[in-house]
């Protein structure tokens, strides 16, 4: 196929965008199973037999120490409110999240949680026509919404320290091309792309196709700010940057996030009417979380230490991680399938990804919990992995 023209990058036709709503059929279904657990691995019966006091629930990249305060009072506020349609609201964040990224408020896509930002996004790829190019080893959510849509999904594989290889996936962009998804920090292995390699990979590969970077866990990242991308929307180039409220601002049942594109591209999504359904609530507590600077600061430093300590049980386990992890969870190589060692793991109280990237089946992905829980897994891990 041909490359589309810089004006078509953006500006699929008005067909295009009828195709666009019946793929986002597609993806509104898959984007309920794209979030942090995998769909074979979470489902409902599954979830309902996790009792998080008895469970220690290190599995799904939450964040266990809850929303900011004035992000629950807000919701009680305004609970009595929920008659109105919240266009306003929406609009009122995403003048706030413009200010705060640094883009026009009609670059911004608010949507419920970021998941349906990747699913409309591979929707809109599979439009477009396109392989997909990304890593091996990375967050599903575009990759897996597209290839149930149809779109091919280039996978490179991992650099020796498992980082994403820039150079190799810069080198594969081609005519057939259709767009680029970056993981930053890459769920699992959270490894981070150095700002300014990420910035000249920006600059030289959205020259020639959209670059969508996700950032969900960015902002526990040891250099965050130095690796946001949104100057790139910004500067108007065909950039998403991807962004959620159930990480670090510890919302993940409330689902909120959003999304920063070129405005047509926001347009175009908007327009399907598939992902107006934001609630007041969301809105509100997001707001809320984001005056509250304190709190988010103190989610972040807990967050690192949770995270060290993380590590410091796998050195204790004399287990191999993947180097120098900057989101809120290890990858780490158990030295047995995976699938067996979170069974077990299951056995003694701990909730941990178990075969979820084919790849490395003895890798299993543990997040950051509380102290108690943390402990908890290193004791149940220390058991199974002392016994083989
Ligand atoms: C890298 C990454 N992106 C996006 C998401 C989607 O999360 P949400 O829909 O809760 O914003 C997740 C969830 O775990 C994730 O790990």
């Amino acid at each position: 196929m041909t490359r589309p023209s810089e004006d078509t990058l953006f500006s699929p036709s008005r067909r295009s965008m009828m195709l666009l709503a019946g793929a986002g059929a597609v993806g509104a279904a898959t984007a309920l199973s794209a979030c942090s657990e995998s769909a074979s691995a979470v489902t409902p019966a599954a979830n309902d037999a996790i009792d998080p006091d008895a469970i220690a629930i290190l599995s799904s990249n939450e964040n266990p120490y809850g929303p900011s305060p004035k992000a629950v009072e807000a919701i009680r506020a305004e609970a009595g409110n929920l008659y109105r349609y919240t266009y306003p609201t929406v609009m009122k964040f995403a003048e706030m999240i413009a200010a705060k990224e640094g883009v026009a408020p009609e670059q911004v896509l608010v949507t419920n949680g970021s998941t349906p930002i990747l699913a409309a996004f591979s929707d809109w790829v599979n439009v477009k026509g396109g392989k997909i190019i990304t890593s091996a080893i990375t967050y599903e959510g575009v990759p897996r919404v597209a290839e149930q849509a149809g779109t091919e999904v280039v996978y490179m594989p991992l650099t020796a320290d498992m980082g994403y290889d820039m150079e190799a996936i810069a080198t594969r962009v081609s005519a057939d091309t259709g767009a680029v998804y970056i993981c930053n920090p890459n769920n699992p292995t959270g490894k981070t792309i150095p700002p300014a390699q990420l910035k000249a990979f920006i600059e030289d590969v959205s020259a020639k196709v959209p670059v969508f970077i996700d950032e969900a866990y960015l902002d526990m990242a040891d250099d965050y700010p130095a690796g946001v991308m949104s100057e790139f929307v910004t500067a108007g180039k065909p950039v998403i940057v991807a962004r959620t409220f159930s990480k670090i601002y510890g919302m993940a049942g409330q689902r909120l996030g959003y999304g920063l594109m070129p405005a047509d591209m926001a347009m175009d999504m908007r327009n399907t009417g598939r992902l107006s359904n934001v609630n007041h609530l969301g809105l509100v507590a997001g707001m809320a979380s984001l005056d509250d600077t304190a709190h988010f600061e103190d989610m972040r430093a807990k967050m690192i230490r949770g995270r060290a300590k993380l590590i410091a049980m796998a050195a204790d386990l004399g287990r191999p991680i993947a180097p120098d992890p900057q989101g809120s969870f290890i990858y780490m190589d158990v030295g047995m399938p995976a699938k067996d060692f979170a069974a077990q793991m299951m056995d003694r109280g701990v909730k941990v990804v178990g075969e979820r990237w084919s790849e490395k089946p003895n890798w299993t992905r543990i997040c950051v919990g509380l102290d108690h829980e943390i402990e908890k897994c290193h004791a149940a891990a220390k058991e199974i992995l002392t016994s083989i």
